[in-house]
């Protein structure tokens, strides 16, 4: 089943929006399987982000992201990366779908409350940047047939 990196970053966390976030991941039908609450050191954020280094924003969003706490999770489901994307919206909150994280609750690019990967490759190497393999937890949920089931 494929699986998704998730990032509620720090003004997710700071503005109190971490249920509201989860929640709606939850109602999508995507499980949870592998989660933790740290401050993240700035080794970690320059690994997370090298695609990014040289960009204009790389410096800003090192800063952001290491400012205060985020909660990093792994989601499973039928087409996670796509399902996860939809749901946060596009990464600028203006242009991000009604109804999706980003356009529900901000406004700006560097304040846009999630990241979540971009490409089942991608998330395969930032799972592995997050979680060594023993923190993902295989579970059975009882709802697993009504939400991920095939005709
Ligand atoms: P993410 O990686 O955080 O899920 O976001 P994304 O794929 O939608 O966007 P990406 O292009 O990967 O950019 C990563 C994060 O960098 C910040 N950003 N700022 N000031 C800017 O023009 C700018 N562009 C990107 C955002 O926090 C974005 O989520
Ligand atoms: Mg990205």
């Amino acid at each position: 089943m494929e699986q998704t990196l998730v990032l509620i970053k720090p003004d997710g966390i700071q503005r109190g929006l971490t249920g509201e976030i989860i929640k709606r991941l939850e109602n999508r039908g995507l499980k949870l399987v592998a989660a933790k609450f740290l401050l993240v050191n700035e080794s970690l954020a320059k690994k997370h982000y090298a695609v990014h280094e040289g960009k204009p924003f790389y410096a800003g969003l090192i800063k952001y992201i290491t400012s205060s706490p985020l909660m990093a999770m792994v989601w499973e489901g039928p087409q996670a990366v796509a399902a996860v994307r939809q749901t946060m919206g596009a990464t600028r909150p203006t242009e991000a779908a009604p109804g999706s994280i980003r356009h529900d609750y901000a406004l700006e690019v560097g304040r846009n409350l999630t990241h979540a990967s971009d490409s089942v490759e991608n998330a395969k190497i930032e799972i592995s940047i997050w979680f060594k393999p023993e923190e993902i937890v295989s579970w059975e949920r009882a709802t697993d047939a009504w939400i991920q089931g095939q005709n």
